[in-house]
């Protein structure tokens, strides 16, 4: 008997040793590094791709690399849970150095596809991956990123050095991964086919599942619809308060938004008005950049998916 708690003893030190070892080791080289390949691509800058990029951006980059006066120079992020450490997105304008001046279209490509900047080091998930946005919709952002509107133009302030946490670190070693890139094409949806055009807008260009679905834990970023809760709400999100205020169910059960005409759905989406007037919250922003027919097309697809009970507090 005394002889097996001796070894259990061992064993069990060995094992506290290894751990402490694999900690040390995670907490020391931080975020893991992967080969990043160089993908060749030249983006032109015509005003229709800028004018579109923008209002994409408006709705995806914008919001997250703005500083207080507007400029894309990066800032806290007060809205990532404080287990992720501090976060602080990046400056990126058109500045050389600070900025992406240097960096190339494929670059720029590659880094939104599969989160890895081009020395190979990876974007944990407080900086979201693009997998699902069309090829030319992704190729309108950068051309974009290169117009000259105010925002972007060069400037040399630099927002702090993120400190993830150890246990970023430690799911960066374990858990995430920089996504795959693409080996297909990734087109535009037929605009002229509603249920498509909305399930891109929700899965793809906006993902607005990824806000709606139980939780960024279990959701699914390449097949969307097979994330826990698709799309029913009840995700914990934060404010810029740190307090939480959860998703909305936005599936058409009884618990969701089955009583929405497609007017209401409208005022929500594009102006965040919800139907008894109030104001919906943030992380719920408006997204004025997104047409009629497109937010028809969210409300038409919506109605296509399965229903889920979940009473949203
Ligand atoms: C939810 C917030 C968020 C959104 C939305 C977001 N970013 Fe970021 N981004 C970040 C954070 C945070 C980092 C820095 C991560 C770090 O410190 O490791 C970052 C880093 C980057 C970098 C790397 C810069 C560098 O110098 O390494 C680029 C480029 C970038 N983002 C572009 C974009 C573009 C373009 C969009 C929209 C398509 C976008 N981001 C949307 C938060 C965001
Ligand atoms: C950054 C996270 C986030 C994204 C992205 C997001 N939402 Fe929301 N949304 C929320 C939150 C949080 C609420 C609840 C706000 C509240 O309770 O005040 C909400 C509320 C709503 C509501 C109101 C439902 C109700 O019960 O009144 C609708 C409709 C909605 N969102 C649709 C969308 C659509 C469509 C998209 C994509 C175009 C989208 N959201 C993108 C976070 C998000």
């Amino acid at each position: 008997m005394k002889k097996i708690l001796k070894w259990i003893g061992i064993i069990l030190g060995i094992v506290l040793i290894l751990a402490a070892g694999g900690a040390a080791f995670i907490s020391i080289r931080g975020i893991p590094k992967y080969e990043a390949k160089n993908i060749e691509m030249k983006v032109d800058v015509t005003p229709e791709r800028v004018a579109n990029g923008q209002r994409i951006a408006s709705m995806l980059c914008i919001q997250c690399h703005a500083a207080d006066d507007g400029a894309l120079t990066g800032k806290l992020l007060k809205d990532v849970p404080k287990e992720f450490g501090a976060i602080y997105s990046k400056n990126i304008t058109s500045h050389k150095e600070k900025g992406i001046g240097n960096w190339t279209d494929g670059q720029l490509y590659y880094l939104l596809r599969t989160g890895l900047r081009p020395n190979g080091q990876y974007l944990p998930p407080y900086m979201p991956k693009f997998p699902l946005v069309a090829d030319e919709d992704l190729k309108d952002i950068i051309a974009w990123l290169r117009s000259d509107s105010p925002a972007l133009a060069p400037s040399d302030q630099e927002a702090p050095e993120s400190e993830p946490s150890f246990l970023t670190k430690f799911l960066c070693a374990v858990a995430f991964k920089p996504l795959p890139f693409p080996d297909k094409p990734i087109m535009r949806p037929d605009t002229n086919d509603a249920v498509a055009l909305g399930k891109y807008i929700v899965d793809g260009q906006i993902a607005c599942f990824a806000c709606h679905s139980k939780d960024f834990k279990t959701m699914n970023v390449l097949e969307p619809t097979k994330s826990e809760g698709y799309c029913g709400g009840g995700n914990p999100l934060l404010n810029m308060e740190g307090a939480v205020v959860p998703s909305a169910n936005i599936t058409f059960d009884e618990t969701g938004i089955a009583g929405y005409t497609e007017q209401q759905f409208i005022d929500a989406v594009k102006y965040c008005k919800k139907r008894d007037g109030t104001i919906l919250r943030y992380p719920m922003v408006p997204h004025t950049g997104l047409t009629d027919t497109e937010v028809k097309g969210i409300y038409a697809y919506l109605k296509t998916i399965p229903h889920i009970k979940n009473k949203v507090q």
